[in-house]
């Protein structure tokens, strides 16, 4: 067998890896922390005198937890290849359900009495998530393939913070019993934020935007709109 088809088999194993470690870990948490919600309940304590917050987590969870289970379907490219139309309906529930979860957790952040720090990181991740999905929505219109990618990868990357944030503040509770568990919720939310943006990014660049760039640079004759393969369990 020759490298170049070893290397390849490798990195399509390590694709296939990292997209169960993805599904399973997007799944575990939506499991673990929306069902709660659906009979009355919660997964952490609620201060349920504070108006209308309960009633805003409730909203925000259910069609949350919809876009994580969604979104590592989303990047597999021979579930899209086959089933074209499944990918559209599944991506537009993807994109109304960030709109309603966000509309809802803007409400929470609003009146959650877990302090400024974590109000602001709150409310950069609902802007950034409405913007990444606007910006997935308004490329695949103009039938750019590549650069929705790149938003698809990006919002997703947010929606994952839900799951990031929580395994850092059960690993924070497991091991810093000295911290306060609000700094503990506050850290978590800023680590989950900034850490899944920097993630996003080192795979972003080096795989789908320096190939465009050096595709540009050098000009094939073709659709602009080619699907790259980067990204892909095929690459
Ligand atoms: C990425 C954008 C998201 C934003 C901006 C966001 C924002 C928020 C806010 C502000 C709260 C209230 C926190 C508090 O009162 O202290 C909250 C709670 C919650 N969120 Fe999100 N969220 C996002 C994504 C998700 C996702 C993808 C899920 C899916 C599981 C999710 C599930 C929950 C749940 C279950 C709660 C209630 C608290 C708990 O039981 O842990 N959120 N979220």
């Amino acid at each position: 067998m020759s490298t170049a088809v070893i290397s390849r088999t490798a990195r399509r194993r390590r694709w296939w890896f990292l997209w169960s470690l993805l599904a399973l870990s997007a799944t575990g948490i939506t499991a673990l922390f929306v069902p709660p919600y659906l009979h009355g309940s919660s997964a952490v304590p609620i201060d349920r005198a504070i108006v209308g917050y309960y009633a805003s987590l409730v909203i925000h969870a259910l069609p949350a937890g919809l876009t994580l289970i969604i979104g590592p379907w989303q990047f597999i490219p021979k579930l899209r290849a086959r089933f074209p139309r499944v990918h559209r309906v599944s991506g537009r529930v993807y994109l109304i359900s960030v709109v309603a979860a966000s509309a809802a957790a803007a409400y929470a952040a609003a009146v959650t009495p877990s302090g400024f720090p974590l109000q602001v990181a709150f409310y950069m991740l609902i802007v950034a998530w409405l913007y990444t999905a606007a910006q997935g929505y308004r490329t695949i219109r103009r039938r750019d393939i590549q650069q929705h990618r790149i938003w698809m990868v990006r919002s997703y990357a947010l929606t994952f913070a839900a799951v990031t944030l929580r395994v850092y503040l059960l690993a924070g509770q497991a091991l810093l019993h000295s911290v306060d568990f609000r700094d503990l919720y506050t850290a978590s939310a800023w680590a989950g934020l900034l850490g899944n943006v920097f993630i996003a990014e080192y795979f972003i660049i080096p795989r789908l935007l320096t190939p465009r760039a050096r595709r540009r640079q050098t000009p094939a004759p073709g659709p602009s709109s080619a699907i790259s393969p980067a990204l892909s369990p095929q690459s």
